[in-house]
């Protein structure tokens, strides 16, 4: 009798997502900061579902990893409907601002001028983080924003103590810190890089949070935020306009979707590049077999796909709302069949061989999590501010620090961005156009088990996802997608750039002998998240070993009730 009383409670407990449970519903969640993953289990354990853990999770992170990510950036939220079973990619990327013009950032050179695209007002874009949390908590959640924005805002009152990965990005990007006296006081010790164990408090963001808490998007694209943003600009010689902020929207899109194998991938659609490429690639790959030849056949093949899908990233993509893109043509496989067909089976093809990019006319800074709920919900989240802590621009009083997304945009032809990617002018910049990207967060499907999972990593992005995606077809768990060594071609540079231990001396050679020029990074990177549901239901997740990083995976369990 005993027994089954115990036996109800503890499914009551399991089944009842209810704000009496204590502790969190059966769920699998994978962030890249524990405070981050505990918000998520405290907003679970209260009743709410993935997207609200997702909301929570997505605040927390703007206030524990502000190199990253946060209310001054955007980015995408792929979401997958448990009862519906519907998905959306919430495409909260960030705008240009309407005053902004294709050449301003060329200099009177003719060159662009890279410190104004990447440092201070003008290398900012309009922010879509805000919007988004709004816009999901109150579309998808089941809590009120006041209740998920709680654990970010006690946060950013009470602090959080300097770890590792925040002391090294705030080495790298200190002097461009120091410029901006506001972000330096809450980011810097008195000018200098904090010590680990320093706490960061930030008063400013707790206010700005709260302003969103109480009056949603409105609390941060109106009224007192959205004057203070709009005035620093104008002081420091930004182009923001009130327009810019009060006409923001994410918008809501359909996923790209195909098929590679049995296994399903669902990935982002324009204005990211991200399940374009997949596409690309993995179809291409569809027709070699995976198990023929040796390792260096393998990667020999992976590599080629890669370079022939950034290659057409370079040349067709952009935001869609502004410019053709030929989405069905690029995601067909026959397509992918064509561009197989051209691949030699032992060499390298160079890239300048591939038609020209410039003639066609017109790991750890951005973060991601996963989460998947009892009740099939998941979200897939990759956010970002471009570069560690943006453009370093803090607007006096908001605590919020703004991206450098406008650096992803084509600043002129042929003219490279930061992560050495080319791209046409069908990306260049346009008033209230989208820059695009490579942030990738996807869902795979393969013989009933299911995964959530997504990185940062600038270019790198799409190739940590296609890696991972292969290795789930062949049913690895989740701390073998997490902590996959990685390589990575992006077209040009022409190069396979590596982790450092990532291929052997042997495999090596054979890249070599096959015409493959070998570039090691002397750094892993990426900070993979991912989540699996296994067929009878249980959860597995793993954050990436490379970064700080938890996971937290509860599996319903009936056993003492047998
Ligand atoms: O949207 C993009 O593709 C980039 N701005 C993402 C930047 C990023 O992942 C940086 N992380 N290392």
């Amino acid at each position: 009798m005993f027994r089954s009383i115990r036996c109800l409670i503890l499914l009551m407990g399991l089944c009842m997502a209810g704000p009496l449970a204590a502790d969190p519903p059966p769920h699998g969640v994978a962030t890249p900061h524990p405070l981050a993953t505990e918000a998520a289990l405290e907003i679970l354990a209260r009743g709410g579902n993935a997207f609200d853990a997702a909301v929570a999770v997505g605040a927390v992170l703007a206030v524990v990893e502000p190199y990253g990510s946060g209310l001054g950036g955007g980015g995408f939220w792929l979401l997958h409907e448990g009862e519906t079973g519907r998905q959306i990619m919430v495409d909260a990327r960030e705008r240009a601002p309407l005053a902004a013009r294709s050449d301003m950032f060329m200099d009177d050179e003719g060159e662009v001028n890279r410190d104004r695209v990447m440092n201070g007002p003008l290398a900012a874009a309009i922010p879509g983080t805000p919007d988004a949390v709004d816009h999901i908590a109150r579309k998808y959640g089941a809590l009120p924003l006041s209740v998920l924005l709680e654990p970010s805002i006690r946060l950013a009152r009470e602090g959080f103590p300097v770890d590792p990965i925040y002391h090294r990005l705030t080495s790298f990007r200190r002097d461009t810190l120091r410029e901006w006296p506001e972000a330096a006081a809450v980011f810097l010790d008195g000018g200098e890089v904090p010590e680990e164990g320093f706490v960061i408090r930030q008063p400013d963001l707790a206010l700005t949070l709260e302003r969103l808490a109480e009056s949603g998007r409105d609390g941060f694209y109106r009224g007192p935020v959205a004057e203070r943003l709009i005035q620093a600009m104008d002081e420091a010689g930004g182009i923001w306009t009130e327009e810019d902020l009060s006409s923001y929207q994410v918008v809501e899109r359909e996923p790209v979707t195909f098929g590679y194998r049995g296994m399903r991938v669902v990935s982002a659609p324009p204005p990211s590049s991200g399940g374009i490429a997949l596409a690309q690639a993995l179809q291409v790959l569809a027709h070699v077999d995976p198990d023929a030849g040796d390792d260096a056949a393998r990667v020999h093949h992976q590599v080629e796909a890669m370079r022939l899908a950034y290659h057409d990233r370079a040349r067709y993509l952009g935001d869609t709302d502004f410019v053709p893109v030929p989405v069905e043509r690029l995601t067909d496989p026959h397509y992918a069949a064509g561009l197989a067909a051209t691949i030699h089976p032992r060499r390298a093809r160079p890239s300048d061989q591939l038609p020209g990019v410039t003639d066609v006319p017109g790991g750890e800074d951005t973060t991601h999590f996963s989460i998947i709920d009892a009740r099939g919900n998941r979200v897939s989240a990759t956010l970002s501010l471009n570069y560690p802590f943006g453009s370093g621009f803090m607007p006096a009083g908001t605590g919020v620090v703004l991206n450098n997304h406008m650096d992803d945009f084509t600043a002129a032809p042929g003219a490279p961005n930061a992560y050495g990617l080319m791209q046409s002018m069908a990306n260049r910049i346009e008033p209230g156009k989208r820059m695009l990207s490579s942030m990738s967060p996807t869902f795979l499907e393969m013989d009933g088990r299911i995964a959530a999972l997504g990185t940062p990593g600038g270019s790198r992005i799409i190739t940590m996802v296609m890696l991972a995606a292969l290795e789930f077809h062949k049913g690895a768990d989740a701390e073998r997608l997490a902590s996959l060594p990685r390589f990575h071609h992006q077209y040009l540079p022409d190069h396979i750039e590596h982790e450092p231990d990532a291929l052997d001396d042997d495999l090596k050679t054979s890249l070599q002998a096959k015409g493959h020029a070998l570039e090691a990074r002397s750094r892993p990177w990426g900070n993979l998240q991912v989540v699996i549901v296994e067929p009878d239901g249980r959860f597995e997740a793993a954050a990436d070993p490379r970064g700080v990083g938890t996971a937290s995976s509860e599996s319903r369990s009936l056993a003492p009730c047998q």
